[in-house]
């Protein structure tokens, strides 16, 4: 029986977090190789078939919207290595109900698409970069693509009405220079997050940085860092404030600042299924449901009952690990 409380156009799940946000993977391919997420040799080619077609997503994204979701992050993978990937953003932007759709991409191909991206009303791009040591990005994309990375990050520069944030996964390596990476808030007007890698995938060879210790790092350059008390974005960061610094620095602490309580996402993977959590298998099929001719109503009720069992909180911490998935972050869509 479904039991979420659905008031207006809020949808809840058992714990009465609201779920107005979901991520889009549009593909499991990618245009990089990170260590911590995906093998060298990269992945199998996915059959056309496997993957859902942009008028699936359409489709989804309506119904969900009509249940209350109004933000919508694509993501993959890569997403600019989707073929027509501009024209989905822009049919996804016309949905009665959705407020924003931002995107997360590794800035290979931004140069070239940023102005399409601003043209169908992108709201928000977050850039993926770790370092800015060309020998080291190579080490860990196993791809000399820094210079292109680059060129991305100034050409979206260039448009200051679209907000920036540059994403950063600490490796605890001295020569990654995160705080070259953080000079970016400093020099322009855009945010940069640092992210604990999280037990995840490729990510389980890895240990996490905490908050505490890049903070610590980072004072020494740049003095003082003040949280700030407001919000930005629609995520689990928090933001410190430094001085001479035009944008904030920020966390996305899973791993030593559980943020799960506040959750107020889902995701849909790139092959169509429903997932409520990072960590866990949960979930449901909703590709399955689509091509064996549901209705929408059909769709609806397995979406809200799929919400509504929607994991309380990762156990990355507690070695609790039943019905974890064994999904990559490029798989899952970060
Ligand atoms: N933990 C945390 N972040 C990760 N990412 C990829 N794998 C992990 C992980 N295991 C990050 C990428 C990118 C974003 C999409 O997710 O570095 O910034
Ligand atoms: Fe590609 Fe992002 Fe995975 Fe790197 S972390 S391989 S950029 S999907």
């Amino acid at each position: 029986m479904v039991i979420s409380i659905i008031k207006g156009r809020d949808m809840k799940d058992q714990y009465g977090r609201n779920i107005d946000y979901i991520r889009v993977s549009v593909t499991d391919r990618c245009n990089l190789r990170c260590q911590y997420c995906m093998p060298a040799e990269g992945i199998e080619m996915a059959s056309h078939d496997s993957i859902l077609r942009y008028d699936e997503i359409i489709r989804i994204c309506k119904i969900l919207a009509e249940l209350g979701v109004k933000k919508i992050k694509i993501t993959g993978g890569e997403p600019l290595v989707r073929k027509d990937i501009i024209e989905l953003i822009a049919d996804i932007k016309k949905i009665t109900g959705i407020e924003q759709v931002t995107i997360t991409t590794n800035a290979i191909n931004l140069k070239k698409q940023m102005k399409h991206l601003v043209e169908v009303g992108i709201d928000g791009i977050n850039i993926s970069l770790d370092t800015l040591n060309r020998s080291l990005f190579k080490e860990i994309t196993r791809r000399d693509e820094l210079p292109r990375v680059l060129e991305g990050i100034e050409e979206a520069l260039k448009y200051d009405q679209v907000p920036i944030k540059i994403n950063c996964v600490p490796l605890g390596r001295k020569e990654q220079n995160i705080e070259d990476i953080a000079a970016f808030a400093k020099d322009h007007p855009i945010h940069v997050r640092f992210i604990e890698m999280m037990p995840i995938g490729m990510g389980k060879d890895y240990h996490f940085l905490s908050e505490e210790e890049i903070l610590k790092q980072l004072s020494k350059t740049y003095g003082t860092f003040t949280p700030y008390e407001g919000t930005l974005g629609n995520g689990p960061s928090h933001y410190y404030q430094v001085e001479d610094f035009q944008g904030k620095i920020g966390f996305i602490s899973a791993m030593s600042h559980k943020f799960c309580h506040n959750c107020n996402r889902v995701r849909l993977t790139s092959g169509g299924f429903l997932k409520t959590c990072l960590q866990f298998e949960t979930g449901s099929d909703l590709k399955q449901l689509l091509r064996g001719g549901a209705s929408d109503e059909e769709i609806k009720e397995a979406i809200i009952n799929t919400i509504h069992n929607k994991p309380k909180g990762h156990e990355f911490l507690s070695g609790k690990i039943e019905r974890e998935n064994n999904l990559s972050m490029y798989q899952i869509g970060g």
